[in-house]
């Protein structure tokens, strides 16, 4: 089997303070994974490691190659605080330097830029900076950015944050249809439900839990253990 993600016994300490413990996880290529975790348990900080923003100890493997230049465009990111991926004085600008870096034409860049930003509602919001927008839109503009590209793996941290039920609702319709990799991190149990078939629980950095969904968030001496209720 080919894998989008190999991970092998990551640890991560933010000066010396440990956020991940001997993580291990591998996700196969079209897979949906969800990340659950209590706050602080590590959820972003294994997300970082894999979009190579963040060095630990252990093995990392994005299709095969640690995670670089070269993983990148095959990566599409959101990243809990949207402002670290929004800067720019147009939400159209953020999305199309992106797709400049991947290598399309100007032309191009505009108007795949302008599809994706229709595609989660946000057309006629094209002009304004990330600044002008409301927090829920914000969201929107950063899943507009990592869908954008066509990456093989989506790595979504916290996507359904400041979302409006009929957007969460359109989000979750949104990425079933979308047959690439994909880890989400999430509080929003439910929503994981919809968009994976596996949940990872990680618990104070260390894996607690990795099985079908269902499974696992059927296991409440579990969910009670880590927080997650
Ligand atoms: N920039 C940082 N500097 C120092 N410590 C950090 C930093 N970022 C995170 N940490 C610590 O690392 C641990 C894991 O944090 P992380 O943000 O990965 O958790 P999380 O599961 O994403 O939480 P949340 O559900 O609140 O988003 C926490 O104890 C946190 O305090
Ligand atoms: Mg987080």
């Amino acid at each position: 089997m080919s894998y989008a993600v190999e991970v092998e016994r990551l640890s991560y300490a933010y000066d010396g303070r440990p956020a991940l413990r001997e993580v291990s996880l591998r996700i196969a290529e079209g897979e949906s994974v969800g990340l659950a975790g209590a706050n602080g348990s590590g959820k972003s900080t294994l997300l970082w490691c894999l979009l190579g923003l963040a060095r630990g100890s252990g093995e990392i493997r994005v299709f095969g190659s640690k995670p670089g230049r070269s993983t990148y465009a095959k990566l599409g990111a959101v990243f809990q605080n949207p402002e670290e991926q929004l800067f720019m004085p147009a939400i159209t600008d953020d999305l199309a330097l992106g797709l400049r870096n991947r290598g399309d034409a100007v032309e191009t860049a505009r108007r795949k830029a302008m599809e994706a930003l229709e595609a989660v509602g946000l057309a006629r919001r094209a002009g304004l900076p990330a600044s002008s927008l409301s927090l829920g839109e914000r969201k929107r503009a950063s899943l507009a950015l990592a869908m954008c590209g066509s990456p093989e793996l989506l790595l979504l941290d916290e996507p359904t944050a400041e979302l409006d039920p009929r957007s969460v609702r359109q989000l979750a319709n949104l990425l079933a249809g979308v047959r690439v990799a994909k880890l989400v991190a999430s509080h929003h149990l439910d929503f994981l439900r919809r968009v994976a078939t596996r949940l990872v629980v990680l618990n104070e950095g260390a894996i607690a839990a990795d099985g079908p969904i269902e499974e696992v968030l059927a296991d409440a001496a579990l969910l009670d253990r880590v927080g997650l209720v």
